[in-house]
């Protein structure tokens, strides 16, 4: 089944190969008369493969569809969280694939419905939570004792801190919790990773996350026994990341250790690092040189800025890097107007420009006083690409360059080096804790939000590593990245 583009967004829907609907069903179907609900059924595909079964869709088009595939099953066309609002169905079984919305698109009544009821289930969904993350508890309110629930779910539960939330509650209300992480990608056509989810014995809980690791879905078999047995405690000593579990248990005990190691630091007890600045019309607020000469804008009013990773080079930026840009008349000239007093005429006329009469309407301008003033222009002393194929490259600013979103701004504090942490950025110790501290974004790239730069460890106090273990942290490195399916 082909869903369109924008019908994927609205509605999360990406739909499950056959194989793996039918594991899932029938790990969590044990007996002929269990009742199995899937909370977002699509075209039917789990519940064809249990006669007694219930589910839920949304989409009148799916939902006739699953109506036609399994003709004995309860199809309801309607939204889940109302339905599951006035519902006195229970399930022994549960089997599914919930739809996975990003919070932007996840709105209305529907989400604050799914965060009640998460809430009264027993799980605070934050705010910035995919709506798979309400869908998970909800449906596990609808499970009758010793029931169980199978699930696709994405491989952001193994990092994103709205999943911490939700790993705990379903270790607070099943007997046993099993991730099953795989390599291979379930979907093909879409950038993010899916793992699945088996968590057995509802009404008991469990301390332990077990994680069995796969190369692919067509190795994967239900064994008694998980590669690792994660404890919770572990788990929050590891920054609730389920993620950094998928290492072998000698490669993150040196990790963990390397943590407390004499030299080294987190990168956020030496430097802040913050995003840069947005200016609500890039186009319009970076111009050329030979622009900036046309219109007569004063240099005082401009500054040079990185706009975007590809403009960085290796190691600094220099004022011969500025100097190219400037001679080859790249659009790099920040117009800066925090705090000038009177504009002048050429400004102006800048400003009420046609670009200027459009720009000014766009959200970010409308909402700042006045419109032209872009806030939390700095300069800092480095800057760190946040979304990387290899790794994030740290790059000193040698001048007075000021950047925009599109890379993360640099400070050092407490007085340190900024070129004794850069040094220390070309350490095999950074390579591994960048995988493990950043995340996964789809098509083999790591991404690295401000918070998860803090943690990322730089032995910048020249720390002993021996070859072997080098070696060890090289190795992880590579089947980190093979985990991202970085090439
Ligand atoms: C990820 S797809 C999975 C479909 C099917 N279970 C499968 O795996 O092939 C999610 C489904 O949930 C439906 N859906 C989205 N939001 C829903 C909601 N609030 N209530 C019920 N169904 C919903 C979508 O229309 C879509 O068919």
């Amino acid at each position: 089944m082909i869903a369109s583009r924008e019908s994927r967004k609205r509605l999360g829907q990406v739909f499950t190969p056959e194989d793996v609907a039918r594991t899932l069903v029938r790990w969590a179907v044990r007996r002929k008369t269990d009742h199995l609900l899937d909370p977002s059924c699509g075209d039917g595909r789990f519940l064809a493969h249990h006669a007694v079964s219930t589910g839920i869709e949304l989409d009148r088009e799916n939902a006739r569809l699953a109506q036609e595939r399994v003709p004995g099953a309860t199809i309801h066309h309607t939204e889940f969280f109302t339905w599951a609002s006035s519902t006195t169905c229970r399930f022994e079984a549960v089997a599914g694939n919930p739809p996975f919305i990003r919070y932007q698109h996840f709105a209305g009544r529907t989400r604050q419905l799914a965060i009640e009821l998460a809430q009264r289930a027993g799980s605070t969904i934050n705010g910035l939570a995919s709506s798979w993350a309400s869908f998970l508890v909800v449906t596990a309110g609808l499970l009758k004792p010793d029931g169980r629930m199978a699930f696709v779910v994405p491989a952001e539960i193994g990092h994103a801190p709205y999943a911490s939330p939700v790993l705990s509650f379903l270790c607070s209300r099943f007997r046993q919790v099993r991730i099953v992480a795989i390599r291979e990608k379930l979907f093909p056509d879409l950038s993010e990773d899916a793992w699945l989810l088996f968590a057995d014995g509802f009404g008991g809980r469990t301390d332990v996350v077990e994680l069995s690791l796969f190369d692919g879905f067509a190795s994967f078999e239900w064994t008694g026994r998980p590669t690792r047995r994660v404890s919770l405690s572990s788990w929050r000593d590891a920054g609730c990341r389920l993620r950094k579990f998928l290492l072998s248990d000698s490669h993150l005990a040196l990790y963990e250790a390397s943590a407390s190691r004499a030299g080294v630091s987190r990168l956020g007890e030496v430097a802040n690092t913050g995003i840069g600045y947005v200016s609500g019309g890039n186009e319009f607020f970076h111009l050329r040189p030979s622009e900036a000469k046309r219109y007569g804008i004063p240099g005082r009013l401009l500054r040079i800025a990185i706009r975007r990773s590809r403009q960085l080079p290796a190691d600094c930026v220099s004022r011969q890097t500025v100097e190219g840009w400037i001679s080859q008349d790249e659009p790099v000239m920040l117009l800066d107007l925090r705090g000038a007093q009177k504009l002048p005429s050429t400004v102006m006329a800048y400003l009420n420009s046609e670009r200027g009469r459009e720009v000014r309407k766009g959200y970010k301008c409308r909402n700042r006083d006045p419109w032209y003033a872009i806030p939390d222009v700095r300069v800092p002393d480095a800057f760190l690409s946040y979304m990387s194929g290899r790794k994030p490259a740290f790059v000193r600013n040698d001048t007075e360059c000021v950047c925009t979103n599109s890379v993360h701004a640099v400070s050092s504090k407490n007085g340190m080096s900024l070129r004794t942490i850069q040094q220390a950025w070309s350490h095999p110790l950074v390579d591994l804790s960048c995988e493990l501290e950043g995340h996964p974004l789809g098509g083999g790239m790591l991404k690295m939000e401000p918070r998860e730069a803090s943690n990322v460890l730089v032995p910048i106090g020249n720390p002993h590593f021996t070859p072997s273990e080098i070696r060890i942290l090289k190795e992880a490195t590579a089947e980190m990245r093979g985990w991202r399916n970085y090439d």
